[in-house]
């Protein structure tokens, strides 16, 4: 099925916080048999219409870490979000630990750089971060083992990250009755998109699936766990079988119809940087807003 080194016998313990503003979920994970933990894909606020940054969602989650007396070891961006910031810096700067993406980061600095306009300061080598996963590699989380799956399609540097039972999907795939994100971003493809879910789908039935976004289809309740056979069979966009033919021409029409995400703008600059704001030559945080760039 999968040539991944999977350890269905670990069974992290998953704490999920929810930001109702932008409808994502961040997790602590933690080692059953440590107090070494990771946080995957952290959420900084922002009034972006009064320019303003906060830090309430990660203020929470720095309490949880402290309060249980946990280490960070890892803070794990899924992918270059394009709907919320990270926190990742503000989180490091409280507990320590290092901040890793996928090596593909680079394919999308070089777009981006170019699409803001940036100087020869922003570097597009990934440097950023303190870890660029390629696909397969390993790393721990005390005495868990995890790894890191390509899965462009959302974005080029998308990956899943596999720990113990557990697999932290990014925007690869949402709740089945989601579906699945749009692939029209720059650097996104839905073919491809569709050869990364299969890959997630060959992983064990009852793997524990994370989503990164939840809004609530059709009034349910926002949930973001699911199990990989749940998503084989019951997935609304690649459940039962769907074809590639079937899912591209759905995901192109659905895509075309969908409006930008609110805050693309300040996502993107700020999470090609590892989470970082920009800043002019006098030190000051600002961002840029390309007109008709995007
Ligand atoms: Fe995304």
């Amino acid at each position: 099925m999968t040539n991944f080194p999977v350890d269905m016998t670990v069974k992290p313990e998953v704490t999920a916080f929810f930001d109702d503003a932008t409808n994502t979920i961040s997790y602590v994970v933690k080692d059953p048999n440590s107090t070494s933990c990771a946080i995957i894909d952290s959420v900084m606020d922002i009034d972006y219409f009064a320019g303003r940054i906060t830090y309430d969602h990660a203020d929470k989650m720095i309490a949880f870490v402290r309060d249980n007396g946990l280490t960070l070891e890892w803070q794990i961006e899924t992918h270059v979000h394009a709907d919320h910031l990270s926190a990742a810096p503000y989180i490091q700067d409280a507990l320590g630990g290092k901040i890793g993406i996928g090596d593909k980061i680079m394919v999308v600095q070089e777009t981006f750089g170019k699409i803001f306009n940036e100087g020869t300061e922003f570097q597009r080598d990934g440097s950023q971060f303190d870890a660029l996963f390629k696909d397969g590699d390993t790393y721990n989380i005390g005495g868990m083992k995890a790894f890191a799956i390509y899965t462009p399609g959302h974005t080029p540097a998308c990956m899943v990250h596999v720990i113990g039972d557990a697999a932290f999907v990014g925007d690869t795939l949402f709740m089945p009755d989601g579906g699945s994100a749009r692939a029209d971003f720059p650097g996104g493809d839905a073919a491809t998109l569709y050869d990364s879910i299969q890959r997630v789908l060959t992983l064990p039935d009852d793997m524990r699936l994370f989503m990164c976004h939840d809004y609530g289809p059709n009034g349910r309740d926002i949930q973001w766990e699911t199990t990989v056979g749940d998503e084989r069979e019951h997935n609304i966009h690649v459940g039962k079988g769907a074809t590639k033919e079937e899912f591209v021409k759905f995901r192109t029409e659905r895509d075309a119809t969908l409006a930008v995400p609110k805050l693309i703008i300040p996502s993107l600059q700020v999470n090609m940087r590892a989470g970082e704001m920009p800043r002019d030559k006098d030190g000051n945080m600002v961002l840029k807003v390309p007109v008709n760039g995007l």
